[in-house]
């Protein structure tokens, strides 16, 4: 038995003498391990920015093959994505785990050591479907397992770890650069992605999957690790029940008439969350810092940095408040701020205007932007494709909303370079508030609550509101 089955064990052990704190130390414990993946996640998109400095003079690499090096792993990301449904269920939502964090170690090794641009894309592109199969099975592993009442600070863990990763990447490249060791930062993620892999090994899998494959027995034993009640009973019939209401998992089901509005939240929160803008900032913020005035690479460097802990910072925010205030306050408050901050951003940013006051003006709504996006968009978009899916269809709903996110994301990174050349500064930051703009009327009006209700309440709440019919 390993180390770290001993520990669990014995965590487990003394979790079930003690009623009233009961599971959710365990929980807490496999959710550290699953958001692992979005530690990588974090990580590996932010590490190639300081790499690249050291790759492009050693490869020779032109404008195109930057951005090829750039962007393939979103590419990756959305096959990954794509993968992930279909994988966590015939396979599991543990084992699809486990085979991301195989991906990341893969990925690594092959990036780092590339003798040529060639297999640092191919190692990049692995790397991206990691994050893709992590992206998906992650939070839905961590929400199959969580106690309701404690789901939206569980999964918005995993947020917490890709914040924590981007600004591990920034520190790391920070440290490696005055020796220019772009293989080492490169190779870093090969730590996290075994302590991923090894870390899930022990651990149970999805009750839920569990009972979708009849193995009723397994996942009653599941429940009972992650639940400091023993009899786990009344939560298995539940289960059960609306597995025998929904639909087979196919991709065909996707299209069900009562499964639309739900695939429309998970679709919709997931664009969202990328057309409003959030990587313009995280990639492009020494550029924007600098078209405002400051121009030292040390300040490039200490902003992005302080980004970096802003976004880890107000996460916290969210993890305490997501299951008392629900998921919609935050939602709709994050994206008032969001709106906000980026129309000053768009007047602040405006062509021709040069006052001394916009610099300060800048980094504020810079900062303010983040710390909305952190405590809204950021955790709940990915808690929310996790848990408003019914059990059967779920991960590959969460699947599609996942490769929308990341098709969105690479558009977004694409077009932000040509819309800020065509249109200027200010009217692109303008263009993204137009989103969230939309983005706050589609909350309010589509998005509903799912604070405390297990993940069959919610799944049963759209049948009802759909009067909806069986499989
Ligand atoms: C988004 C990423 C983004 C990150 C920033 C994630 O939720 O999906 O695209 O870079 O948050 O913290």
């Amino acid at each position: 038995m390993t180390t770290l089955a001993r520990a669990t064990e014995g965590l487990e052990r003394s979790t079930r003498s003690a009623p009233g704190r009961g599971g959710v130390p365990y929980a807490t414990l496999i959710t550290l391990i699953a958001a692992l993946g979005g530690l990588l996640f974090g990580f590996d998109t932010g590490v190639i920015s300081g790499a690249l400095l050291f790759i492009i003079p050693e490869f020779h690499l032109g404008p195109a093959a930057q951005g090829f090096v750039v962007g393939v792993v979103t590419l990756g990301a959305l096959v990954g994505a794509l993968l992930g449904g279909a994988a966590a269920d015939a396979v599991g939502r543990r084992r699809t785990n486990i085979a991301g964090g195989a991906a990341f170690i893969l990925g690594s090794l092959l990036s780092a050591a590339a003798p040529d641009v060639a297999t640092l894309i191919v190692g990049r592109f692995v790397i991206g479907v990691a994050i893709g199969l992590s992206s998906v099975a992650a939070p839905l592993y961590i929400a199959e397992l969580a106690p309701a009442q404690q789901r939206g600070t569980l999964v918005s863990l995993f947020q917490l770890a890709v914040t924590v990763g981007i600004l591990a990447s920034y520190v790391i490249d920070g440290m490696l650069a005055p020796t220019r060791a772009w293989r080492t930062m490169l190779a870093v993620g090969v730590v996290p992605g075994a302590a991923l892999v090894f870390g899930m090994l022990p651990m149970p899998e999805s009750p839920r999957w569990l009972m979708k494959h009849g193995r009723t027995a397994e996942a009653g034993a599941a429940l009972r690790r992650v639940r400091h009640e023993q009899n786990v009973d009344a939560e298995l019939r539940e289960i059960a029940a609306d597995i025998a209401q929904d639909r087979p998992a196919a991709w065909r089901n996707l299209l069900a008439p009562e499964l639309r509005p739900a695939l429309l939240v998970g679709i919709g929160l997931a664009v969202f969350q990328q057309v409003t803008g959030i990587n313009t900032i995280i990639y492009y913020a020494p550029q924007i810092f600098e078209a405002a005035g400051f121009s030292s690479a040390t300040t490039a460097l200490a902003a992005t940095i302080g980004i970096g802990v802003v976004n880890v910072l107000a996460t916290v925010v969210a993890i305490a408040l997501v299951d008392r205030w629900g998921r919609r306050p935050l939602l709709l408050a994050g994206l008032t701020g969001m709106i906000a901050s980026l129309l000053a951003l768009g007047v602040a940013s405006h062509e021709g205007t040069t006052a001394g006051w916009l610099g300060a003006m800048t980094v504020a709504c810079i900062g303010v932007y983040i710390v909305c996006f952190a405590f809204s968009l950021g955790p709940i978009v990915w808690l929310m494709i996790s848990e408003i899916f019914p059990n059967r269809i779920r991960a590959r709903a969460a699947s599609v909303s996942t490769a929308a996110n990341w098709l969105a994301n690479f558009v977004v990174s694409l077009t932000f370079p040509l819309l800020r050349a065509n249109l200027g500064s200010s009217l692109t930051f303008t263009l993204y508030a137009l989103f969230g703009m939309i983005a706050i009327v589609f909350v309010a009006r589509k998005v509903p609550e799912t604070r405390a209700k297990t993940l069959e309440e919610i799944a049963a709440s759209w049948r009802t509101s759909q009067g909806a019919v069986a499989a």
